[in-house]
């Protein structure tokens, strides 16, 4: 239990004036306090129906520092209950992932069935009468859980809105890395997952996703050498000359979440990366006129980044995918990286965008490991006594939203923190216990 008080709260987070205390990102107490107050109760992200196809499949996930199993049930249901046996809490269930009839403890063999009910106790009759609970002994379910599009989100909190609700106006953008390129609903299948340890607190990588453009810099390396993720860094292509006519922008939230997306002035221009290949060009200029087709006015937009609070992240267009930052301590956490593509594309087409992503992702991708760094460095200079008496800056583009913009949410039309502000701004409201009334509540103006 974290032995915080709300007074230890006061000043840590001021996103009137843009400043965010280092605590946030170091302190051990406010990281006990996070994973009571927001992981408990905030919509989490946990997987993809594509993973367990069939009855009996399962995979192994986390919800804050718990281990959680997402399972089909032999119904073809879709349950997560936590990954801790009843009897003494063993882990019921140790593979990433497979297909079972039972789930039997390794322990002393209590055996759940794969919607999460205690089916076999050895020696029932004879140790215990033949009257435990069964019911009442059954792993432990979340409060709520959703398939959104394929992904499966669940909470802790019975009293928890929709997921709907919880996305509100974020939800035009997700559906940009969730939908089938064509336009149509869901159509997405996840080809890989990478997972790594990064030693820095998870707020980093989520508050990178909100939309941080003003990091880009960083990644200049691989751009300057030409080796840049898609192999196309160094030309002035095409693509280049369509994206700086499109209108980018960066929106806030009330319910926390932030996003980096364009808008084209039409929806008549095709851009997509991958125009060194001709099947993936021909995949995916087939895809935009189709795309186009059925969404009309909405094709214009091209989502990059987002960050859906507390701590999953998506891609938007390539790599595509959701990215779920797991915390371990205050200073360690846990990158699961799940890859998008469509289900029906061909094989070549799928073939490439997997090499793609290991090229551009993970610890040894050419462009998440210079995000690491910073990271991994601003956390090593951030945890010393004096360093802690300076909060972070984040006073970019304050009070510089428009109202006028025909996107819902609050619009900025150059880069800004703004999305950062509306996060530790819902954070705080998490951390000091508000209703969910308040917590969907106002955004920046
Ligand atoms: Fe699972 Fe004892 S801990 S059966
Ligand atoms: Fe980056």
């Amino acid at each position: 239990m974290s032995k915080l008080t709300g007074e230890a709260l006061d000043g840590l987070v001021d996103t009137d004036k843009g400043f965010i205390s280092r605590e946030l990102f170091v302190d051990e107490d406010l990281y006990r306090r996070e994973l009571e107050s927001v992981f408990t109760r905030a919509w989490l992200f946990v997987g993809h129906e594509s993973q367990i196809p069939n009855p009996g499949d399962f995979f192994t996930s986390r919800m804050g520092e718990e281990s959680v199993i997402l399972c089909r049930d032999k119904r073809g249901e879709i349950h997560v209950f936590l990954n801790s046996c009843r009897h003494r809490g063993m882990k019921v269930c140790r593979y990433e992932s497979g297909n079972t009839s039972l789930f039997t403890c390794p322990y002393h063999s209590w055996t759940y069935t794969t919607d999460g009910k205690l089916q076999g106790v050895p020696q029932y009759r004879s140790l215990y009468d033949g009257v435990l609970d069964r019911e009442a002994n059954s792993l432990a379910q979340v409060g709520k859980i959703a398939n959104y599009k394929g992904t499966i989100w669940a909470t802790w909190d019975p009293e928890a809105p929709d997921f709907l609700t919880y996305l509100g106006d974020a939800k035009v953008h997700l559906d940009q890395a969730l939908d089938c390129r064509d336009g149509r609903e869901g159509g997405s299948e996840v080809i890989g997952i990478h997972k790594w340890v990064f030693p820095a607190n998870w707020k980093f990588a989520a508050e990178n996703f909100l939309g941080d453009t003003y990091h880009n810099p960083s990644h200049r390396s691989v751009d300057l050498i030409g080796i840049g993720p898609s192999a196309e860094a160094g030309k002035k292509g095409r693509r280049d000359d369509e994206l700086e006519k499109a209108q980018h922008i960066w929106v806030s939230f009330p319910e926390g979440h932030g996003v980096h997306s364009a808008v084209q002035p039409t929806a008549n221009e095709y851009v997509e990366s991958f125009l060194d290949n001709p099947v993936l060009e021909e995949y995916f200029r087939h895809c935009y006129e189709e795309r186009k087709r059925r969404l009309g006015d909405q094709a214009r937009l091209l989502p990059f980044v987002g960050s859906i609070f507390p701590n999953t992240s998506y891609h938007g267009r390539q790599p595509r995918g959701l990215c779920a930052w797991h915390p371990h301590s205050p200073t360690s956490t846990e990158a699961w990286r799940f890859f998008l593509v469509d289900k029906d594309a061909p094989d070549e087409v799928k073939d490439y965008l997997r090499r793609y992503y290991m090229r551009y992702s993970g610890p040894a991708g050419m462009t998440e490991q210079d995000d690491m760094e910073n990271w991994l460095y601003a956390t090593r200079a951030s945890v010393g006594t004096v360093a802690r008496r300076y909060p972070f800056n984040y006073q970019q583009s304050l009070g510089k939203a428009t109202d006028s913009y025909d996107y819902p949410g609050s619009v900025t039309l150059q880069p800004t923190e703004q999305m950062a502000r509306g996060y530790y701004r819902t954070w705080m409201k998490y951390m000091r216990g508000e209703s969910w009334d308040a917590l969907l509540g106002e955004g920046e103006r």
